[in-house]
C-alpha cells in the first residue's frame, strides 16, 4: 500500500548571525512532529534551510570585510551543526545561493511577467532591514518599524511591483473554504482585519540598491526581493521547474508550514497570491506559532536578552533541549525562558519522573530477577489501571499531535510515567520481595513496571529521540522501532535481558547550575539591567528579599478613567489612571482577557515608581498587578471600593 505524504517545513533561517534558542523552537517542533508522521505510517518530507540573500548580509559581510558568499557559507556550517547537535531529521536542508533555487527564482519571474502579474514601476516609500520589509509612511509606528519598532529608511528606485491587490478577495474566499487555513484562528483575524481590509497594495518585488541578490534573468540590475526568494524554497527545493521534479509531483501542496507569528503575514498573504499567480494548489496550513521570549522580554543579541543552545546542548544533553521547547510553551501562546524553569524541568520532569521510573525498574528486575524481565501472572485491578493509561496514551498523543498541540501530547506519555511511580508506591515490590508466597505478584508488578517503560520509550521517540533509544538500549531491545506498532502493553518479552546502567538524567544542583548558566552566557552589548543576572544573584539566597527591599516597590490603588486598545497591538491596553491627584498613562498587556469598557471604573494596583518603557511606542508610567496562568489574567483590585491613590503594602 502506498504510504500518505507529509510535507512539513520550517522557514528558511537568516544567515545573518547566531541562532539563538527561540530560533531552535520553530526546528524542534517540526523534528517532532515529522518523526511522529513517520513512525505513523506517513511518508514525510521535511525540509529547512537558510535564507542568504539580501542587504542585512550584504552590509554584515561588508563590515566584516569579506564576501557575502563566504560570510554565510560560515553561518551555514554553523546551522548544520546546530541542527545535528539538536537531532533535527531533515530531509532536505536548501540554500537560497544553491544554484537549482538561483534559476528557479529566475523562471518564476519570468512566469510572472509573462502572466501580466509584474509591472514596472517606481517605489517610494520605507524599508526595515532588519525585517527586509517595506512600509508606507501611514504604517509605521513613531517612525519605526510596526513589526520590530527598529529604524526605517527611506528607498526610492525603479521596481517591478507584484499585483497583490488583485488577490484580496480570493485570498479572503481560500480562508473561508479552508478554516485551519491560517491557525490558530486568532491570527486569521489579525491578517484579514489588520492587512487584508484595510486594502492590499502592489508589492515591490525587486531591488536595484541591492547587489547581494537573484539577478532577474529579464532585466539583471534587478535583484529579486528576498520574501519571494525566500518563500519559493518551498517549491524550488522539491524541484518545481526542474529536469527531476518527482519531489514536487509526489509532495506538493505542503501540508503543513510551521512559521514563528511575526512571519504569519508573508506566507498567509503573499505566499498564497504568489502560488495563485503559477496556477499552483495552497499549502494546506500555515501554523504561527508564538515566540519564546527571554525573562518576558524579546529575545534580543544586542541587549544580552538571549539564550544560545550549544552551551545547553553540551552541558544538559540534546534531549533536555527539546523537551523543554516541546514542553514549556504553551502551542500557539508565547512563553519565556528563564534559567530556573529550564533547570526546574530536567529535575521535575527528566530526572524525578521519567530516569527515576526508569532507574528504579531496571534496579528491581536487576536486583529481584537477575536481569531478565519477569513473566507475568494474574493482573488486578491495578493492574488494568496501569494498563489502561499505557494503552490510552496513543490515540490521545494522536489527537493532540493533530491538533499541532505538542505540550500536551508529551503531558499523555507523562500520565504514563506518573501512573507507573504511582504504581510503584502502590505496590511497594520491597515488601513483596521478602515474602517467598509473593512471587507470583512481584513477577506481575515488574513486567507492568517493563512494560510501562517499554512503551513509553516508543512513545518518546519522536519527541526525545536520544532518551527513549537509551531506554531502549536498558531493555536491550535494540533499534527503536519506525512505528508505534509495538506501543501497546504485553507486546515485551519477558526473559529479556535488562540492565541499570547510568542515569539518564542525574539531579541537578539548581544553585550551582544557575551559577554556571550564567558564565556561559555571552554579556550584554547594549547597557542593560541583566535579568538572569539577577535572578542568579537572588538565586544564591533562595530568592528571599528583606522588607527594606520590598519597600523600594511602590505599590498604590488606581481608579480607571479611560482605556482603549493600542493601535496594530492584538494583547496591549492603555490604561488613564487616577492616583490620587495624579494622572497616569499605563499600558498593560490585557488586551486579550479584558474589554476596554469593561476595565473604565475599576480599581487597580498600580507599580508606582517603575522606571517608565515604550510599548508599540505608547508610554506607559508604571504597571498594574495581575494574577496569571497559562489561560487567564486577572487583575488584582482591593476587596472593597477604594479610591486611587492609597497606599498598598
Ligand atoms: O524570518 N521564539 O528567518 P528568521 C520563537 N528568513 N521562534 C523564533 C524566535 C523566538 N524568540 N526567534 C526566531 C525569517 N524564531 C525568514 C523566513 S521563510 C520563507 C523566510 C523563529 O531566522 C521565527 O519565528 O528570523 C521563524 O519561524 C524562524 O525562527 C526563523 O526566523
Ligand atoms: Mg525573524
Amino acid at each position: 500500500m502506498k504510504k500518505p505524504t507529509y510535507y512539513i517545513t520550517t522557514p528558511i533561517y537568516y544567515s545573518s548571525g547566531q541562532l539563538h534558542l527561540g530560533h531552535c523552537y520553530t526546528t524542534v517542533i517540526c523534528d517532532a512532529l515529522a518523526r511522529y508522521k513517520r513512525m505513523d505510517g506517513y511518508d514525510v518530507f521535511y525540509l529547512t534551510g537558510t535564507d542568504e540573500h539580501g542587504m542585512k548580509v550584504q552590509e554584515i559581510a561588508q563590515k566584516l570585510g569579506t564576501t557575502p558568499q563566504k560570510y554565510v557559507d560560515g553561518l551555514f556550517e554553523d546551522i548544520v551543526k546546530l541542527w545535528k547537535a539538536l537531532g533535527i531529521s531533515y530531509d532536505k536542508i536548501i540554500r537560497t545561493t544553491d544554484d537549482y533555487h538561483e534559476k528557479t527564482v529566475q523562471k518564476i519571474y519570468q512566469i510572472l511577467l509573462d502572466k501580466g502579474a509584474l509591472y514596472k514601476s517606481r517605489y517610494k516609500g520605507w524599508y526595515c532591514t532588519p525585517c527586509e520589509s517595506f512600509w508606507t509612511e501611514s504604517q509605521l509606528v513613531d517612525g519605526c518599524c510596526p513589526d520590530c519598532g527598529r529604524p526605517v529608511h527611506e528607498e526610492e528606485e525603479e521596481s517591478y511591483f507584484f499585483r497583490l491587490s488583485d488577490y484580496a478577495d480570493k485570498l479572503l474566499q481560500l480562508y473561508k473554504d479552508n478554516p485551519d487555513f491560517i491557525s490558530p484562528k486568532s491570527r486569521m483575524n489579525e491578517m484579514v482585519n489588520n492587512f487584508i481590509k484595510p486594502g492590499l497594495k502592489d508589492l515591490c518585488v525587486s531591488r536595484t540598491n541591492v547587489k547581494w541578490g537573484i539577478p532577474l534573468s529579464f532585466d539583471p540590475k534587478h535583484v529579486a526581493y528576498v520574501w519571494i526568494d525566500a518563500l519559493s524554497n518551498y517549491i524550488t527545493a522539491l524541484g518545481y521547474l526542474q529536469d527531476d521534479n518527482a519531489n514536487f509531483a509526489k509532495y506538493w501542496p505542503a501540508d503543513l508550514h510551521m512559521v514563528g507569528k511575526e512571519i504569519t503575514r508573508f506566507h498567509t498573504i503573499i505566499w498564497p497570491a504568489l502560488l495563485m499567480a503559477l496556477d499552483l494548489h495552497m499549502p494546506k496550513q500555515v501554523y504561527g506559532h508564538g515566540w519564546l521570549n527571554f525573562y518576558g522580554d524579546k529575545m534580543s543579541k544586542s541587549k544580552g536578552n538571549v539564550a544560545y543552545p550549544l552551551p545547553l546542548i553540551d552541558r544538559y544533553g540534546a534531549d533536555a533541549v527539546r523537551y523543554y521547547l516541546l514542553r514549556e510553551i504553551p502551542f500557539g501562546s508565547d512563553g519565556s525562558y528563564t534559567d530556573d524553569s529550564f533547570l526546574g524541568r530536567i529535575n521535575t520532569d527528566l530526572c524525578n519522573t521519567l530516569g527515576n521510573l526508569v532507574s528504579r525498574t531496571t534496579a528491581m528486575i536487576t536486583q529481584y530477577f537477575g536481569g531478565k524481565v519477569p513473566e507475568p501472572q494474574q493482573y488486578t485491578d491495578l493492574d488494568n489501571q496501569l494498563i489502561d493509561t499505557i494503552n490510552g496514551a496513543k490515540q490521545a498523543i494522536s489527537q493532540h499531535i493533530d491538533m499541532l498541540n505538542v505540550p500536551e501530547a508529551l503531558a499523555d506519555i507523562w500520565k504514563i510515567l506518573n501512573r507507573a511511580n504511582k504504581y510503584i508506591d502502590e505496590t511497594c515490590p520491597w515488601t513483596l520481595a521478602k515474602d517467598q508466597a509473593q512471587k507470583g505478584r512481584l513477577q506481575t508488578v515488574l513486567y507492568c513496571l517493563e512494560e510501562s517503560i517499554r512503551v513509553s520509550a516508543i512513545l518518546l521517540a519522536p519527541f526525545l529521540p536520544h532518551t527513549a533509544q537509551k531506554i531502549y538500549d536498558k531493555l536491550t531491545l535494540g533499534k527503536l522501532p519506525k512505528n508505534f506498532k509495538d506501543a501497546v502493553f504485553g507486546r515485551g518479552k519477558a526473559g529479556k535481558t535488562v540492565v541499570k546502567g547510568d542515569n539518564l538524567f542525574d539531579r541537578l544542583d539548581i544553585n550551582k547550575e544557575l551559577k554556571i548558566m550564567q558564565d556561559m552566557r555571552p554579556k550584554a552589548t547594549e547597557k542593560t539591567e541583566d535579568k538572569a543576572q539577577q535572578s542568579a544573584d537572588k538565586a544564591t539566597d533562595n530568592g528571599e528579599i528583606t522588607i527594606e527591599d520590598f519597600a523600594k516597590v511602590q505599590l498604590v490603588t488606581a481608579k480607571v478613567l479611560s482605556c482603549e486598545k493600542v493601535e496594530k497591538s492584538d494583547k496591549l491596553l492603555v490604561l488613564q489612571l487616577q492616583v490620587g491627584d495624579e494622572r497616569r498613562q499605563v499600558v498593560s498587556g490585557i488586551a486579550q482577557h479584558y474589554s476596554p469598557q469593561y476595565l473604565v471604573g475599576k480599581t487597580v494596583v498600580l507599580v508606582k515608581n517603575l522606571k517608565p518603557v515604550k510599548l508599540r511606542g505608547v508610554e506607559s508610567q508604571g504597571m498594574i498587578l495581575c494574577a496569571a496562568d497559562d489561560k487567564d489574567v486577572i487583575f488584582v483590585t482591593p476587596e472593597k471600593e477604594m479610591d486611587g491613590g492609597k497606599t498598598v503594602r
